[in-house]
């Protein structure tokens, strides 16, 4: 196989929108065709590299240029990374891209667009119930704004198409702009 070329795939969207559980599929895949892949999902970032941090705008801003810090210097080495973080504002996600771009590293925005009412529906971690109760101020959402991308690379309708569909889309996304090898060809 040839060098293989890094890239930051990074993944946006209401918390409940599938970012993690998308990551969780997509990485194994991608590690199956013999990509190198590293994942930054907010969850955990927030537990090790940004603990401390809050949901505060600033707090937040902090958080994803990390990410992105870290998603840069994984990716000019030639790591597949994949981010999931809710990443809610657009200028700190165009940031992000100017980072990582500035590299020459391929920076491909993904948005899982589920829509609010799908995600709180699901509320798997019972967080948009708090939220409404008023013991969450400043959920994303709720009370603090989630502004969608206008030109990411690829949306998803996470709310109601099944994951497979998801996966493949990204699988095909990737295989296309040759940052993976076709499922035939991994491997040769
Ligand atoms: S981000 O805004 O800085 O990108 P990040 O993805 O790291 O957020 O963390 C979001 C996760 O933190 C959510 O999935 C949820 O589990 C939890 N969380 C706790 N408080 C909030 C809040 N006020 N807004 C959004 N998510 C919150």
């Amino acid at each position: 196989m040839t060098e293989q070329r890094g890239f930051v795939l990074w993944f946006t969207g209401l918390s409940g929108a599938g970012k993690s559980t998308l990551t969780n599929l997509l990485a194994p895949r991608l590690r199956e065709r013999g990509l190198r892949v590293e994942v930054l999902d907010g969850d955990e970032v927030r537990t090790h590299l940004s603990k401390g941090l809050g949901f505060s705008r600033a707090d937040r801003d902090t958080n994803i240029l990390r990410i992105a810090y870290v998603a840069r210097l994984l990716a000019r080495n030639g790591v597949a990374v994949i981010t999931a973080a809710i990443s809610p504002y657009r200028e700190t996600r165009d940031a992000a891209r100017a980072m990582v771009e500035a590299d020459g590293v391929p920076f491909i925005e993904v948005h899982l667009a589920a829509s609010l009412e799908a995600c709180e529906a699901r509320d798997v971690k019972g967080l948009y119930a708090e939220a409404r109760a008023g013991k969450r101020p400043g959920f994303t959402g709720i009370d603090d704004p989630y502004e969608p991308p206008l030109q990411p690379e690829l949306r998803l309708d996470t709310g109601s198409q099944p994951v497979e569909e998801s996966l493949t889309a990204l699988l095909d996304l990737l295989e296309a702009r040759g940052l993976a090898p076709a499922a035939a060809e991994a491997g040769r």
